[in-house]
């Protein structure tokens, strides 16, 4: 059964571009994988990599704990569903379905019979099996190209933005279809995209990269409150970042870090990731995790500041506030009490929903904007 192992593989193209760099990587049977990270940071390159279609120029590729690296794409048993859909425009829907069987040369009448049950599993209307790709629709052709990448009849499913030409509605509604069909037929997927909601909506695990490096795998929980990195925090979701100093610990055991003008006690944050002896931090909330109220809480954990901005998201209020120089992103559902532009409010948090990070020398004002200690 296919798991998928990748022992620091690297690929650089001439010019020296590196699009993979020394990934080492593990998908378990069965799983439904989404990688996810910003255009540019390798997501194509390592699928083609898995498929065949790029040799590495350093590392390994194991698939079902055989060597595969040396072996060309036939021989990986992988069905695969390109960025741009890749159809044959001149081959009808049929025909373009029937392909990988026919390639294997199976008899024509098992070949149809495959390419029909991949349409129906893909809930292509069969009366236009006969349409060319042009007379499609974007969803109807995307429906098309898994249909294909099904027909390849193997268990091993690598789909590289699959829903990225669709319209909001019909590419939701296609992604939970795309992971049910997965865990019916028992495959394993690895799923490409750059759609942070999409990960998290279709995801058995994450895998987040950037610049052809893998920065973090797990749940989509693991990954969304327990980011690894600033990146990961930033790349995923929203995330408060405020610029913090941890205050000189004598002989306190406790952690206390200043920011948004005040000192608070954060010894029950998630610090982890901080080195030994950090002095400046970045302390990280995600905007739920915060709470506004009118009445000062009853802890110590709060700050003053005042509504700038009030946005209705559906499920969600979103507010911007300001304290000091600093700004906070604060997310609350939609119904209760609610606040006005102009009004002061308390904003206040429990200190184990806090993620600390070193302060990086560079890079930082990008993410922090206008706040500072
Ligand atoms: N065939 C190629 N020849 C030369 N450079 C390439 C080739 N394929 C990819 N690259 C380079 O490798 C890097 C990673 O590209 P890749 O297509 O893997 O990114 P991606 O994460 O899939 O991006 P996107 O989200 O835009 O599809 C880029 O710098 C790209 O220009
Ligand atoms: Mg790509």
């Amino acid at each position: 059964m296919p798991e998928v192992k990748l022992k620091g593989v690297s690929k650089t193209f001439p010019g020296n571009v590196v699009a993979l760099h020394k990934v080492d990587l593990s998908v378990k049977d069965k799983d439904y994988v989404v990688l996810l990270g910003p255009s540019g940071c390798g997501k194509t390159s390592l699928l083609k990599t898995i498929a065949g279609i790029y040799p590495p120029t350093e590392g390994e590729v194991f698939i079902s704990g055989r060597n595969v690296t040396r072996l060309p794409i036939e021989e990986r048993g992988v069905g695969m569903m390109f960025q741009n859909y890749a159809l044959f425009p001149h081959l009808t829907t049929e025909k373009n379905v029937e392909y990988g069987p026919t390639m294997r040369e199976l008899p024509p009448k098992e070949t149809k019979s495959i390419a029909h049950k991949m349409l129906q599993l893909a809930k292509f209307p069969l009366e236009r099996a006969n349409s060319l790709p042009i007379e499609l629709s974007g969803g109807m052709q995307q429906r098309v190209a898994l249909a294909r990448a099904l027909a390849s009849q193997s268990s091993l499913l690598l789909l590289d933005e699959p829903l990225s030409a669709l319209d909001a509605k019909i590419g939701e509604e296609l992604r939970l279809e795309l992971r049910c069909l997965v865990k019916k037929l028992g495959l394993t997927a690895i799923h490409v995209t750059h759609s942070q909601e999409e990960a998290m909506s279709t995801a058995d695990t994450i895998i987040v990269m950037n610049q052809g490096s893998v920065m973090q795998v797990g749940s989509p929980e693991e990954v969304y409150f327990n980011p690894a990195n600033l990146f990961v925090a930033d790349f995923v979701g929203e995330a408060n970042f405020f610029e913090g100093e941890i205050k000189p610990a004598h002989s306190n055991p406790k952690l206390f870090v200043r920011f948004l003008g005040k000192d608070f006690d954060l010894s029950k944050a998630k610090s982890s990731k901080l080195s030994r002896g950090a002095e400046k931090v970045v302390v990280v909330f995600r905007p739920e995790k915060l709470v506004i109220s009118k009445r000062k809480p009853y802890h110590e954990n709060f700050v003053h500041a005042k509504i700038e901005s009030r946005r209705f998201m559906g499920e969600k209020i979103r507010y911007e506030l300001s304290s000091g120089a600093s700004q906070i992103v604060v997310k609350r559902m939609g119904f209760g009490k609610s606040f006005q532009v102009g009004d002061s409010a308390f904003v206040s948090f429990d200190a184990s929903d806090a993620t600390l990070f070193d302060l990086p020398r560079e890079h930082w004002e990008k993410l922090v904007g206008r706040q500072t200690v």
